[in-house]
């Protein structure tokens, strides 16, 4: 018996028979519906009336004072003029975050639970993005794994070293579609796709939470940004999305209705404007989608300050009116600002808020207190830290992470994996040897003493057999410093003056003219990417497209590594260099990983989770758009340059090769409420094993709306051995073509004929056609 990891479940394959020189496995992946209930809120619920009834006691004994306090969270490190001790002994905080001392968590904890009148537990939150002390790749990068397995794994290891540190709950996942790469935060999510971000949400919550919240070594997860945050326009972090009501359900939505289903117990709004209002006050998505219509449970928190900002926003007349807004909306607790806490007693008292308003939030959130576990085992033991923390397991989770998320897109005349003869090697560029880079932004707590940069693993793993040149040439100097860079171990700026950055890059194209390669290391600055990093181009950042072009004119084979957050126009480079590895920010053990890949120890197997743009004229731009009046032109439409796109979605190489064929399909027509089976031969023609991430798209020729042209509707990673040769099955369900009609208002699987393709990625060829028949 073998298990593979799908897009959605886990699989149990049979050899179905055996040929010559291959061996054909069928692999069955089922392709359930988003809509479909899910068994696990139900088992997560399964102890509800003993929790149910010791909360209601306690809520019971509540002054309206301790209940807001319960209703707010304080930042540790932000200036405060009450002490945080006071706070607590009065019972006016319910959760801080920033803090991640274990030592000082306890202290807290203890004052908390025995020096206040109520005895109730802290709950302490905290920005667990991709790692915690081990940083694990970027969420995209875990994306483009297109394993929810591997990017569950992950976030189960980051739960670990987090809890054991005292944290009890993540600010993660974040599961916002995104679809301009200007945007900063596009790094935080999953890419553009419903169907892989839904995937990706629910794996992250697991990973997370474990089997039900309160599973040991685990935390709670916190989905977020409620809801569309990542359509701001022109990618400007915080400005304002307008989405129609037809993106918003079936594009933007989806994978918080997954999380949801997952058993994501909290959840956090968005900072910015939804169709003109702000996400914080927005009772349409607090109380009409996320709790009548899809049940939520759990607590809604705000980001940070935004519950303050709905004044700035033009939205509410003063502080008091925004509370009022925001606690009426749905919001649960409030992040940092002080309003509930200031507000929400006068608010109740004249009436604008009704008690039992407070009484739903203080319930809510007493809940999760509970189901974590926190009443009855709030305090952490100090002896998981050093065991945990940057443990050999972490490290070598992290480095499966980071191998498993790269995505080689270019290799010419199989320039990699590097010749076993090679003797020299130029490894150049501003991110080759940075620590702090390599992490990527969201690396709160990572250590960058701790990262292998790529500089450093190769060295390692070629010891002294092969000669390395190193040289950074370029600096990377980012124009606006960014707010964080005290938080995240940014790089300082490097002051030097434009002689010694000449002679420096000079000094880097000789150690390329000496060597047998060059390897350039380019990307973006961590603090390029993430909150607030919106830029307006994405060009290789500083003079690392001069210093591309000259590695490249000594006429030696430039293998291109891709350090970065987002897609960057990297069109020049795809045309000229011998072989482009994009490995994201991979994280601590990003440096071994790539070391790994180079040498082909570890084969590339990822796919874009994103449409890659040739030019930032092309934003937003992702592979599922619907046909238009000339759908055959849709290449040619700019008078200036193709609008096609330089990789298309699902996109992605190996060192070995791949044919798809025979695309077959179990029945030609299903019901609303039936299954069809596709399934495909995937042969490994190479004498290299790798993996082939196999995608299923489906359209649906008419309707009561236009469908996009292509929809991802299935996929599974499957390892193929050399000259191995597979039956790759995936099961659709009609209830996955069931889409948010802007005609009718409502959900429906239409009846009509539909294509299906399957392949290597978006673009894929083997074609067949159904129908769902009424
Ligand atoms: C603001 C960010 O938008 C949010 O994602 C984060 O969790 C909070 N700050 C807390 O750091």
């Amino acid at each position: 018996m073998l298990f593979f990891r799908c897009g959605r479940i886990s699989v149990q394959n049979a050899i179905s028979f055996c040929a010559p020189l291959a061996v054909i496995l069928g692999i069955m992946c089922s392709v359930a519906s988003a809509q479909q209930p899910s068994t696990r809120s139900a088992a997560v619920h399964a102890d509800d009336a003993k929790a149910a009834s010791f909360v209601a006691d306690l809520l019971s004994k509540m002054t309206l004072e301790e209940k807001i306090g319960q209703m707010s969270q304080i930042s540790y490190k932000e200036p405060h003029s009450v002490s945080h001790d006071e706070r607590i002994r009065k019972e006016q905080v319910g959760s801080f975050l920033f803090l991640t001392d274990p030592v000082e968590i306890n202290r807290l904890q203890h004052m908390a639970v025995e020096q206040t009148r109520l005895h109730i537990p802290l709950i302490f939150g905290y920005d667990v993005i991709h790692g915690f002390r081990t940083i694990y790749p970027i969420p995209l990068a875990l994306a483009s794994s297109w394993d929810p397995a591997e990017a569950q794994h992950a976030q189960s290891m980051a739960a670990r070293e987090a809890s054991a540190v005292g944290l009890n709950w993540t600010f993660a996942p974040m599961v916002d579609i995104a679809r301009d790469p200007r945007w900063g935060r596009i790094m935080e999510g999953a890419g553009e796709d419903p169907y892989l971000g839904s995937r990706m949400a629910e794996a992250q919550v697991r990973g997370f939470q474990g089997d039900a919240i309160g599973s040991p070594d685990h935390i709670l997860a916190c989905v977020k940004h409620f809801a569309g945050y990542g359509a701001a326009e022109g990618g400007r972090d915080y400005d304002s999305a307008n989405i129609s009501d037809e993106q918003l359900w079936n594009v933007y939505l989806p994978p918080f209705h997954a999380a949801v289903q997952a058993g994501a117990g909290s959840l956090m709004t968005a900072y910015m404007d939804l169709n003109g209002v702000p996400a914080t006050g927005n009772g349409f998505l607090l109380h009409n989608v996320l709790r009548k219509k899809w049940g939520f449970q759990g607590f809604v928190v705000s980001d940070w300050e935004s519950i303050a900002s709905l004044k700035t926003h033009g939205f509410a007349a003063a502080p008091d009116d925004a509370a009022v807004r925001a606690v009426n909306a749905g919001v649960n607790m409030e992040m940092t600002s002080a309003v509930f806490r200031d507000n929400l007693a006068a608010a109740v008292k004249n009436g604008s808020v009704k008690e039992s308003a407070i009484d739903d939030s203080v319930h809510a959130i007493l809940l999760m207190k509970y189901r974590l576990g926190l009443f009855t085992n709030p305090y952490v033991s100090l002896d998981r830290v050093k065991a945990e923390l940057g443990s050999i397991a972490q490290r070598e989770a992290a480095r499966g992470a980071a191998e498993r998320s790269a995505v080689l897109l270019r290799n010419q005349a199989g320039v990699l994996p590097l010749k076993k003869s090679v003797a020299s090697i130029a490894v150049i560029g501003p991110l080759a040897d940075s620590k702090p880079d390599i992490m990527g932004s969201w690396s709160l707590a990572g250590h960058a003493e701790d990262a292998v940069t790529v500089l450093e693993g190769l060295r390692k793993k070629l010891g002294s057999a092969v000669a390395i040149h190193y040289a950074k040439g370029v600096e990377i100097d980012r124009v606006q410093p960014s707010i964080f860079d005290e938080l995240f171990a940014s790089p300082k700026p490097v002051l030097k003056t434009q002689q010694e950055r000449d002679a420096e890059f000079q000094h880097a194209i000789d150690q390329v003219k000496k060597s047998e390669v060059a390897i350039l290391v380019l990307g973006e600055a961590q603090n390029m990417s993430g909150e607030r990093a919106s830029r307006l181009s994405l060009a290789l950042p500083g003079r690392q497209q001069e210093l591309l072009e000259a590695a490249v004119a000594t006429g030696k084979p430039v293998v291109v590594v891709m350090l970065n957050g987002r897609p960057l126009d990297i069109t020049w480079a795809s045309q000229h260099v011998a072989a482009i590895l994009e490995a994201w920010y991979p994280g601590t053990e990003g440096g071994n990983a790539i070391a790994d890949l180079l040498t082909g120890d570890a084969t590339p197997g990822g796919k874009l989770p994103v449409t890659w743009p040739r030019s930032v004229g092309q934003v937003p731009i992702y592979y599922s758009q619907n046909l238009t009046q000339i759908p055959d032109e849709t290449d040619t439409r700019y008078w200036d340059g193709s609008s096609a796109p330089l990789y298309p979605f699902g996109y992605g190489l190996s060192y070995a090769s791949f044919q798809l064929s025979n695309l077959k399909m179990d029945a030609s027509s299903m019901r609303p409420d039936g299954s069809l089976t596709a399934a495909i031969d995937v042969q490994n023609t190479a004498a290299v094993a790798g993996d082939e991430v196999v995608q299923l798209y489906t359209h649906q020729r008419a309707g009561s709306a236009s469908r996009p042209r292509r929809e991802l509707k299935g996929f599974v990673r499957v390892p193929l051995a050399a000259g191995e040769k597979r039956t790759v099955k995936l099961t659709l369900h009609a209830g996955d073509l069931g889409f948010w009609s802007p005609q009718t208002h409502q959900w429906a699987v239409e009846p009509g004929l539909f294509d299906l393709w399957m392949g290597e990625d978006s673009k894929a060829t083997e074609h067949v056609t159904f129908s769902v028949v009424p």
